[in-house]
Protein backbone atom coordinates (compact mmCIF):
# COMPACT_ATOMS: atom_id res chain seq x y z
CA UNK A 1 0.00 0.00 0.00
CA UNK A 2 2.90 2.26 1.01
CA UNK A 3 5.05 1.50 -2.11
CA UNK A 4 1.82 2.08 -4.16
CA UNK A 5 1.87 5.48 -3.29
CA UNK A 6 5.55 6.59 -3.79
CA UNK A 7 5.07 5.02 -7.10
CA UNK A 8 2.12 7.00 -7.96
CA UNK A 9 3.71 10.45 -6.31
CA UNK A 10 6.91 9.88 -8.27
CA UNK A 11 4.56 9.35 -11.44
CA UNK A 12 2.68 12.49 -11.05
CA UNK A 13 5.94 14.25 -10.27
CA UNK A 14 7.35 12.77 -13.37
CA UNK A 15 4.44 13.71 -15.52
CA UNK A 16 4.25 17.30 -14.03
CA UNK A 17 8.20 17.73 -14.63
CA UNK A 18 7.70 16.42 -18.39
CA UNK A 19 4.68 19.27 -18.47
CA UNK A 20 6.62 21.94 -17.28
CA UNK A 21 9.13 21.51 -19.82
CA UNK A 22 7.18 20.83 -22.48
CA UNK A 23 5.71 24.54 -21.84
CA UNK A 24 8.80 25.65 -21.51
CA UNK A 25 10.22 24.37 -24.87
CA UNK A 26 6.48 24.99 -26.79
CA UNK A 27 7.36 28.64 -25.59
CA UNK A 28 10.97 28.65 -26.87
CA UNK A 29 10.95 26.48 -29.88
CA UNK A 30 8.71 28.85 -32.21
CA UNK A 31 10.66 31.89 -31.23
CA UNK A 32 13.67 29.80 -32.91
CA UNK A 33 11.56 28.73 -35.96
CA UNK A 34 10.83 32.69 -36.21
CA UNK A 35 14.19 33.71 -36.70
CA UNK A 36 13.82 35.32 -40.36
CA UNK A 37 16.25 33.05 -42.70
CA UNK A 38 14.70 34.14 -45.77
CA UNK A 39 12.75 37.56 -47.14
CA UNK A 40 9.60 36.17 -47.17
CA UNK A 41 10.15 35.53 -43.32
CA UNK A 42 11.23 38.42 -42.74
CA UNK A 43 8.31 40.25 -44.60
CA UNK A 44 5.87 38.08 -42.65
CA UNK A 45 7.91 39.27 -39.64
CA UNK A 46 6.91 42.94 -40.58
CA UNK A 47 3.58 41.98 -40.51
CA UNK A 48 3.48 41.00 -37.64
CA UNK A 49 5.03 43.92 -36.22
CA UNK A 50 1.94 45.68 -38.09
CA UNK A 51 -0.75 43.62 -36.57
CA UNK A 52 0.74 45.03 -33.34
CA UNK A 53 2.08 48.32 -33.75
CA UNK A 54 2.06 50.94 -30.60
CA UNK A 55 -0.74 53.74 -30.90
CA UNK A 56 2.20 55.76 -31.02
CA UNK A 57 2.55 56.27 -34.83
CA UNK A 58 -0.97 57.03 -34.96
CA UNK A 59 -1.33 59.70 -32.89
CA UNK A 60 -3.19 62.88 -33.92
CA UNK A 61 -1.55 64.46 -37.51
CA UNK A 62 0.93 67.26 -37.21
CA UNK A 63 1.33 70.24 -39.20
CA UNK A 64 3.82 70.02 -41.73
CA UNK A 65 5.90 73.42 -42.01
CA UNK A 66 7.20 72.63 -45.24
CA UNK A 67 4.45 71.51 -46.90
CA UNK A 68 2.62 74.32 -45.55
CA UNK A 69 4.69 76.94 -47.18
CA UNK A 70 4.79 74.91 -50.35
CA UNK A 71 0.77 75.16 -50.73
CA UNK A 72 0.85 78.95 -49.62
CA UNK A 73 3.22 79.72 -52.22
CA UNK A 74 1.25 77.59 -54.63
CA UNK A 75 -1.96 79.90 -53.80
CA UNK A 76 -0.23 83.17 -54.73
CA UNK A 77 -0.26 82.01 -58.50
CA UNK A 78 -4.42 82.84 -58.86
CA UNK A 79 -3.57 86.11 -57.19
CA UNK A 80 -0.59 87.55 -58.96
CA UNK A 81 -1.44 86.07 -62.44
CA UNK A 82 1.30 84.24 -65.08
CA UNK A 83 2.04 87.89 -66.68
CA UNK A 84 3.76 89.28 -63.57
CA UNK A 85 6.69 87.28 -64.02
CA UNK A 86 8.40 87.56 -67.28
CA UNK A 87 8.43 83.77 -68.18
CA UNK A 88 12.21 83.56 -69.20
CA UNK A 89 12.49 85.01 -65.38
CA UNK A 90 10.71 82.22 -63.87
CA UNK A 91 12.64 79.63 -65.83
CA UNK A 92 15.83 81.01 -64.60
CA UNK A 93 14.96 80.70 -61.43
CA UNK A 94 14.08 77.17 -61.88
CA UNK A 95 17.43 76.16 -63.37
CA UNK A 96 19.13 77.84 -60.51
CA UNK A 97 17.73 75.40 -58.25
CA UNK A 98 19.78 72.07 -58.95
CA UNK A 99 22.85 71.76 -56.71
CA UNK A 100 24.44 69.66 -54.67
CA UNK A 101 21.57 69.70 -51.65
CA UNK A 102 18.36 69.74 -54.16
CA UNK A 103 16.94 69.96 -57.28
CA UNK A 104 13.96 71.82 -56.36
CA UNK A 105 13.59 74.53 -54.15
CA UNK A 106 10.36 73.87 -52.44
CA UNK A 107 10.42 76.48 -50.81
CA UNK A 108 10.62 79.52 -53.65
CA UNK A 109 8.24 82.13 -53.60
CA UNK A 110 8.08 81.42 -57.70
CA UNK A 111 7.16 77.75 -57.45
CA UNK A 112 3.40 78.11 -57.59
CA UNK A 113 4.02 80.38 -61.37
CA UNK A 114 6.44 77.93 -62.12
CA UNK A 115 3.77 75.09 -61.77
CA UNK A 116 1.39 77.22 -63.31
CA UNK A 117 3.83 77.72 -66.65
CA UNK A 118 4.55 74.39 -66.89
CA UNK A 119 1.40 73.64 -67.16
CA UNK A 120 0.12 76.42 -69.72
CA UNK A 121 3.09 78.38 -71.79
CA UNK A 122 2.78 77.55 -75.40
CA UNK A 123 4.60 74.96 -76.76
CA UNK A 124 6.99 76.31 -79.38
CA UNK A 125 9.21 72.82 -80.35
CA UNK A 126 8.64 69.40 -79.74
CA UNK A 127 10.91 66.43 -80.20
CA UNK A 128 11.00 63.15 -79.82
CA UNK A 129 13.19 61.66 -76.45
CA UNK A 130 14.69 58.66 -76.98
CA UNK A 131 16.18 58.29 -73.03
CA UNK A 132 14.60 55.72 -71.40
CA UNK A 133 12.45 52.65 -72.46
CA UNK A 134 8.66 54.34 -73.05
CA UNK A 135 7.38 56.79 -75.36
CA UNK A 136 8.21 60.41 -74.04
CA UNK A 137 8.01 63.54 -76.11
CA UNK A 138 10.48 66.45 -75.39
CA UNK A 139 8.67 69.76 -75.69
CA UNK A 140 10.09 73.51 -75.86
CA UNK A 141 7.99 76.18 -73.65
CA UNK A 142 8.15 79.51 -74.54
CA UNK A 143 11.04 81.38 -72.79
CA UNK A 144 13.23 77.98 -74.13
CA UNK A 145 12.27 75.47 -71.37
CA UNK A 146 12.49 71.79 -72.42
CA UNK A 147 10.34 69.61 -70.63
CA UNK A 148 9.11 65.87 -70.62
CA UNK A 149 5.90 65.09 -71.37
CA UNK A 150 4.89 61.51 -70.70
CA UNK A 151 1.17 60.83 -71.89
CA UNK A 152 -2.17 59.80 -70.19
CA UNK A 153 -2.27 55.79 -71.29
CA UNK A 154 -4.72 54.07 -68.55
CA UNK A 155 -7.55 55.91 -66.47
CA UNK A 156 -6.07 56.28 -63.02
CA UNK A 157 -9.01 54.14 -61.68
CA UNK A 158 -7.24 50.83 -63.60
CA UNK A 159 -5.56 48.51 -61.44
CA UNK A 160 -2.94 47.23 -63.08
CA UNK A 161 -1.77 43.66 -62.72
CA UNK A 162 1.07 41.44 -62.75
CA UNK A 163 4.78 42.21 -61.54
CA UNK A 164 5.55 45.33 -60.00
CA UNK A 165 7.25 46.76 -62.67
CA UNK A 166 4.34 45.61 -65.15
CA UNK A 167 2.21 47.99 -67.28
CA UNK A 168 3.42 51.38 -69.48
CA UNK A 169 4.80 54.84 -67.19
CA UNK A 170 1.45 56.20 -65.28
CA UNK A 171 1.66 59.83 -65.75
CA UNK A 172 0.06 60.59 -62.55
CA UNK A 173 3.01 58.82 -60.47
CA UNK A 174 4.97 61.46 -61.80
CA UNK A 175 3.11 64.61 -60.53
CA UNK A 176 2.06 62.42 -56.88
CA UNK A 177 5.86 61.47 -57.12
CA UNK A 178 6.74 65.34 -56.74
CA UNK A 179 4.24 65.69 -53.93
CA UNK A 180 5.46 63.20 -52.35
CA UNK A 181 8.66 64.57 -52.08
CA UNK A 182 7.15 68.07 -51.08
CA UNK A 183 5.47 65.73 -47.85
CA UNK A 184 8.63 64.25 -47.35
CA UNK A 185 10.79 67.80 -47.62
CA UNK A 186 13.15 66.05 -50.28
CA UNK A 187 13.61 68.50 -53.05
CA UNK A 188 14.93 65.49 -55.42
CA UNK A 189 12.17 65.32 -57.62
CA UNK A 190 11.99 68.03 -60.58
CA UNK A 191 8.67 70.00 -60.55
CA UNK A 192 5.61 67.90 -62.56
CA UNK A 193 2.04 68.81 -63.51
CA UNK A 194 -0.79 67.72 -65.34
CA UNK A 195 -1.15 69.34 -69.01
CA UNK A 196 -3.70 68.58 -71.58
CA UNK A 197 -1.99 69.24 -75.15
CA UNK A 198 -3.04 68.79 -78.47
CA UNK A 199 -0.85 66.73 -80.92
CA UNK A 200 -3.00 68.16 -83.88
CA UNK A 201 -2.61 71.72 -82.90
CA UNK A 202 -0.24 71.99 -80.46
CA UNK A 203 2.60 69.52 -80.93
CA UNK A 204 2.62 68.61 -84.83
CA UNK A 205 2.57 71.61 -86.12
CA UNK A 206 6.12 73.34 -83.91
CA UNK A 207 7.75 69.12 -84.57
CA UNK A 208 10.70 68.28 -85.41
CA UNK A 209 11.21 66.16 -88.52
CA UNK A 210 12.02 62.80 -86.11
CA UNK A 211 9.20 63.25 -84.31
CA UNK A 212 6.89 63.62 -87.33
CA UNK A 213 8.36 60.37 -89.16
CA UNK A 214 7.49 58.27 -85.51
CA UNK A 215 4.03 60.11 -85.98
CA UNK A 216 0.59 59.13 -87.40
CA UNK A 217 -3.14 59.48 -88.04
CA UNK A 218 -5.26 56.59 -87.18
CA UNK A 219 -9.04 56.95 -87.42
CA UNK A 220 -8.41 60.89 -88.45
CA UNK A 221 -7.02 61.16 -84.79
CA UNK A 222 -3.36 62.26 -84.44
CA UNK A 223 -0.87 59.66 -83.01
CA UNK A 224 3.02 59.03 -82.11
CA UNK A 225 4.18 56.13 -81.70
CA UNK A 226 7.60 57.72 -80.55
CA UNK A 227 10.98 55.75 -80.91
CA UNK A 228 11.88 53.85 -77.79
CA UNK A 229 12.34 49.92 -76.19
CA UNK A 230 8.69 48.93 -75.56
CA UNK A 231 7.33 51.74 -78.76
CA UNK A 232 5.58 49.86 -81.51
CA UNK A 233 3.76 51.56 -84.52
CA UNK A 234 0.97 49.34 -83.57
CA UNK A 235 0.79 50.97 -80.49
CA UNK A 236 0.39 54.57 -80.68
CA UNK A 237 -0.82 57.10 -78.37
CA UNK A 238 -3.58 59.47 -79.94
CA UNK A 239 -5.46 62.64 -79.37
CA UNK A 240 -9.00 61.85 -78.08
CA UNK A 241 -12.14 63.00 -80.41
CA UNK A 242 -11.68 66.46 -79.29
CA UNK A 243 -7.85 66.31 -80.69
CA UNK A 244 -6.67 66.59 -77.02
CA UNK A 245 -4.13 63.78 -74.80
CA UNK A 246 -3.53 64.67 -71.88
CA UNK A 247 -0.09 63.99 -69.64
CA UNK A 248 2.31 64.70 -67.17
CA UNK A 249 5.00 67.41 -67.95
CA UNK A 250 8.10 67.64 -66.02
CA UNK A 251 10.73 69.91 -65.80
CA UNK A 252 13.91 69.03 -67.57
CA UNK A 253 17.00 69.35 -65.56
CA UNK A 254 19.92 70.62 -67.55
CA UNK A 255 22.53 68.73 -65.95
CA UNK A 256 24.35 65.62 -66.32
CA UNK A 257 23.53 63.14 -64.35
CA UNK A 258 25.97 59.58 -63.75
CA UNK A 259 23.90 56.79 -63.26
CA UNK A 260 24.26 53.41 -61.55
CA UNK A 261 22.89 50.50 -61.37
CA UNK A 262 21.34 49.56 -58.46
CA UNK A 263 22.36 47.40 -55.98
CA UNK A 264 18.55 46.05 -55.33
CA UNK A 265 17.76 45.98 -59.37
CA UNK A 266 15.28 43.03 -60.50
CA UNK A 267 16.48 39.77 -62.84
CA UNK A 268 12.87 40.92 -64.80
CA UNK A 269 12.51 37.26 -64.82
CA UNK A 270 9.80 35.17 -63.60
CA UNK A 271 11.74 32.40 -62.81
CA UNK A 272 15.42 33.79 -61.73
CA UNK A 273 16.10 35.70 -58.70
CA UNK A 274 18.94 38.75 -58.09
CA UNK A 275 21.27 38.09 -55.20
CA UNK A 276 19.09 40.39 -52.97
CA UNK A 277 15.66 38.40 -53.45
CA UNK A 278 18.32 35.00 -52.06
CA UNK A 279 19.49 36.28 -48.77
CA UNK A 280 18.33 38.05 -45.76
CA UNK A 281 22.15 39.37 -45.19
CA UNK A 282 22.71 40.83 -48.51
CA UNK A 283 23.17 44.23 -47.07
CA UNK A 284 26.78 43.35 -45.71
CA UNK A 285 28.09 42.82 -49.04
CA UNK A 286 26.69 46.15 -50.83
CA UNK A 287 28.02 47.93 -47.44
CA UNK A 288 31.62 46.70 -48.76
CA UNK A 289 30.90 48.31 -51.92
CA UNK A 290 29.49 51.49 -51.14
CA UNK A 291 29.96 54.55 -48.79
CA UNK A 292 27.48 55.15 -46.18
CA UNK A 293 26.35 58.24 -47.70
CA UNK A 294 25.21 56.41 -50.84
CA UNK A 295 23.57 53.62 -48.88
CA UNK A 296 21.57 56.05 -46.96
CA UNK A 297 20.22 57.83 -49.96
CA UNK A 298 19.24 54.71 -51.53
CA UNK A 299 17.51 53.66 -48.69
CA UNK A 300 15.67 57.09 -48.53
CA UNK A 301 14.77 56.36 -52.63
CA UNK A 302 13.64 52.96 -51.44
CA UNK A 303 10.80 54.71 -48.97
CA UNK A 304 9.81 56.95 -51.77
CA UNK A 305 9.51 54.27 -54.31
CA UNK A 306 7.40 51.77 -51.77
CA UNK A 307 5.43 54.46 -50.64
CA UNK A 308 4.51 55.44 -54.53
CA UNK A 309 5.01 52.00 -55.28
CA UNK A 310 7.33 52.64 -57.93
CA UNK A 311 9.68 49.21 -58.18
CA UNK A 312 11.22 49.81 -61.40
CA UNK A 313 14.44 51.74 -60.30
CA UNK A 314 17.25 49.26 -62.04
CA UNK A 315 19.66 52.15 -62.18
CA UNK A 316 19.51 55.95 -60.33
CA UNK A 317 21.08 58.72 -60.72
CA UNK A 318 22.97 61.00 -58.86
CA UNK A 319 24.40 64.75 -59.27
CA UNK A 320 27.12 65.66 -57.11
CA UNK A 321 27.21 62.09 -55.08
CA UNK A 322 23.34 62.42 -54.62
CA UNK A 323 20.51 60.02 -55.58
CA UNK A 324 18.25 62.43 -57.06
CA UNK A 325 14.43 60.81 -57.83
CA UNK A 326 14.14 60.57 -61.34
CA UNK A 327 11.42 58.74 -63.68
CA UNK A 328 8.74 57.94 -61.08
CA UNK A 329 6.24 56.74 -63.77
CA UNK A 330 5.91 53.14 -62.66
CA UNK A 331 4.19 54.47 -59.27
CA UNK A 332 0.30 54.10 -58.71
CA UNK A 333 -0.36 50.59 -60.15
CA UNK A 334 -2.25 48.14 -57.78
CA UNK A 335 -3.28 50.16 -54.75
CA UNK A 336 -4.69 46.11 -53.50
CA UNK A 337 -1.13 45.24 -53.22
CA UNK A 338 1.77 46.12 -51.35
CA UNK A 339 5.01 45.16 -52.68
CA UNK A 340 7.46 44.99 -49.42
CA UNK A 341 10.48 43.81 -50.90
CA UNK A 342 10.40 47.54 -52.65
CA UNK A 343 11.78 48.32 -48.82
CA UNK A 344 14.15 45.55 -49.46
CA UNK A 345 17.13 48.50 -48.46
CA UNK A 346 15.81 49.43 -45.40
CA UNK A 347 14.97 45.83 -44.05
CA UNK A 348 18.22 43.89 -44.85
CA UNK A 349 20.16 47.11 -44.00
CA UNK A 350 18.40 48.45 -41.17
CA UNK A 351 19.59 51.73 -41.12
CA UNK A 352 18.05 55.48 -41.75
CA UNK A 353 18.35 58.93 -41.53
CA UNK A 354 17.38 60.72 -38.86
CA UNK A 355 15.62 63.65 -40.79
CA UNK A 356 13.89 60.70 -42.77
CA UNK A 357 12.75 58.86 -39.83
CA UNK A 358 11.52 61.82 -38.22
CA UNK A 359 9.63 63.14 -41.59
CA UNK A 360 8.09 59.75 -41.52
CA UNK A 361 6.85 60.30 -38.25
CA UNK A 362 5.40 63.89 -38.99
CA UNK A 363 3.45 61.88 -41.28
CA UNK A 364 1.62 59.50 -39.57
CA UNK A 365 -1.92 59.86 -38.09
CA UNK A 366 -3.20 60.93 -41.19
CA UNK A 367 -0.92 63.87 -41.88
CA UNK A 368 0.22 62.14 -45.44
CA UNK A 369 -3.99 62.09 -47.00
CA UNK A 370 -4.16 65.34 -45.43
CA UNK A 371 -1.74 67.00 -47.01
CA UNK A 372 -1.58 65.04 -50.27
CA UNK A 373 -5.82 65.71 -50.63
CA UNK A 374 -4.58 69.77 -50.14
CA UNK A 375 -2.39 69.18 -53.36
CA UNK A 376 -3.45 71.32 -56.55
CA UNK A 377 -6.05 68.94 -58.47
CA UNK A 378 -4.94 66.10 -56.75
CA UNK A 379 -8.21 64.08 -57.65
CA UNK A 380 -7.16 63.94 -61.33
CA UNK A 381 -4.01 61.91 -60.25
CA UNK A 382 -5.08 60.50 -57.30
CA UNK A 383 -7.73 57.81 -56.24
CA UNK A 384 -8.68 57.24 -52.92
CA UNK A 385 -7.59 53.68 -52.73
CA UNK A 386 -4.20 54.83 -54.17
CA UNK A 387 -4.42 57.31 -51.19
CA UNK A 388 -5.48 54.20 -48.94
CA UNK A 389 -2.82 51.98 -50.23
CA UNK A 390 -0.11 54.71 -49.07
CA UNK A 391 -1.38 54.99 -46.06
CA UNK A 392 -1.13 51.37 -45.59
CA UNK A 393 2.14 51.65 -46.59
CA UNK A 394 3.70 54.13 -44.33
CA UNK A 395 2.75 52.06 -41.57
CA UNK A 396 4.34 49.42 -43.09
CA UNK A 397 7.58 51.30 -43.53
CA UNK A 398 6.91 51.93 -39.76
CA UNK A 399 6.32 47.99 -38.77
CA UNK A 400 9.69 47.60 -40.76
CA UNK A 401 11.35 49.71 -38.17
CA UNK A 402 9.71 47.92 -35.60
CA UNK A 403 10.82 44.77 -37.35
CA UNK A 404 14.48 46.18 -37.33
CA UNK A 405 14.54 47.49 -33.70
CA UNK A 406 13.64 43.74 -32.47
CA UNK A 407 15.74 41.91 -34.40
CA UNK A 408 18.87 44.09 -35.48
CA UNK A 409 20.57 46.78 -34.41
CA UNK A 410 18.86 49.40 -35.98
CA UNK A 411 20.80 52.50 -36.37
CA UNK A 412 19.85 56.01 -36.91
CA UNK A 413 22.11 58.39 -38.59
CA UNK A 414 22.27 61.51 -36.73
CA UNK A 415 24.34 64.06 -38.63
CA UNK A 416 26.79 63.56 -41.42
CA UNK A 417 29.46 66.24 -42.18
CA UNK A 418 31.13 66.88 -46.17
CA UNK A 419 34.49 66.53 -45.23
CA UNK A 420 37.26 66.65 -47.96
CA UNK A 421 35.13 63.93 -50.17
CA UNK A 422 34.01 61.53 -47.15
CA UNK A 423 31.59 61.60 -44.50
CA UNK A 424 31.46 60.89 -40.66
CA UNK A 425 28.52 59.42 -39.52
CA UNK A 426 27.11 59.33 -35.90
CA UNK A 427 24.64 56.99 -34.51
CA UNK A 428 21.71 58.22 -32.74
CA UNK A 429 22.14 55.77 -29.99
CA UNK A 430 19.03 57.75 -27.80
CA UNK A 431 16.49 57.12 -30.94
C1 LIG B 1 14.86 78.72 -51.67
O1 LIG B 1 13.99 79.81 -51.86
C2 LIG B 1 13.84 80.62 -50.72
C3 LIG B 1 12.75 81.66 -51.01
O2 LIG B 1 13.02 82.30 -52.23
C4 LIG B 1 15.16 81.24 -50.37
O3 LIG B 1 15.03 82.04 -49.22
C5 LIG B 1 16.16 80.13 -50.11
O4 LIG B 1 17.44 80.66 -49.87
C6 LIG B 1 16.23 79.16 -51.28
N1 LIG B 1 17.04 78.03 -50.87
C7 LIG B 1 17.93 77.45 -51.65
C8 LIG B 1 18.71 76.34 -51.04
O5 LIG B 1 18.12 77.78 -52.80
C1 LIG C 1 11.87 57.08 -89.07
O1 LIG C 1 11.24 56.11 -88.23
C2 LIG C 1 11.62 54.79 -88.44
C3 LIG C 1 10.82 53.92 -87.52
O2 LIG C 1 9.49 54.08 -87.74
C4 LIG C 1 13.10 54.63 -88.23
O3 LIG C 1 13.50 53.32 -88.52
C5 LIG C 1 13.86 55.62 -89.08
O4 LIG C 1 15.23 55.56 -88.77
C6 LIG C 1 13.35 57.01 -88.84
N1 LIG C 1 14.01 57.97 -89.71
C7 LIG C 1 14.53 59.09 -89.27
C8 LIG C 1 15.13 59.99 -90.33
O5 LIG C 1 14.50 59.39 -88.10
C1 LIG D 1 -12.15 61.53 -91.43
O1 LIG D 1 -12.41 62.85 -91.78
C2 LIG D 1 -12.93 63.01 -93.09
C3 LIG D 1 -13.03 64.48 -93.42
O2 LIG D 1 -13.48 65.24 -92.33
C4 LIG D 1 -14.27 62.29 -93.16
O3 LIG D 1 -14.81 62.38 -94.47
C5 LIG D 1 -14.10 60.81 -92.78
O4 LIG D 1 -15.33 60.16 -92.73
C6 LIG D 1 -13.41 60.68 -91.42
N1 LIG D 1 -13.08 59.29 -91.19
C7 LIG D 1 -13.32 58.67 -90.01
C8 LIG D 1 -12.88 57.23 -89.92
O5 LIG D 1 -13.85 59.21 -89.05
Amino acid sequence: MFRKRIVLVVALLVLLVFFCTLQHLQGYLPAIERLPKTNQDVEEAIYEELSRLPESYSRDALQLNSAERFLSNIKRTGRWGLESVPLQQLWAEANSWPSDSQLTNLSSALMGRILYSLGHARITKADLDTRGTQLKILLTLMGEQECVFKPKWYPIEKSIEGPVYAGKDRYGSEIVGFYLSVLLDKPFVPASVERTISLKYDVLPVATNRLLNVSLEKENRSCVFGQCFYCSKEDPICDNEGNLLTGAVIFNVRKSFSSYRSPWQRTYKKRKKAAWEDSVDYCSAVKTRLHKKRLLDLIDVAIFDFLLQNGDRHHYETLDDNIVWLDNGKGLGNPYVQHLDILAPLYQCCLIRKKMWQVLLSLAGGALSKYMKLMPDIQNVLTEPHLRAMEQRLRLVFATVEFCKGRHDMRIFDRFCHKSGHFEFAPNTSR
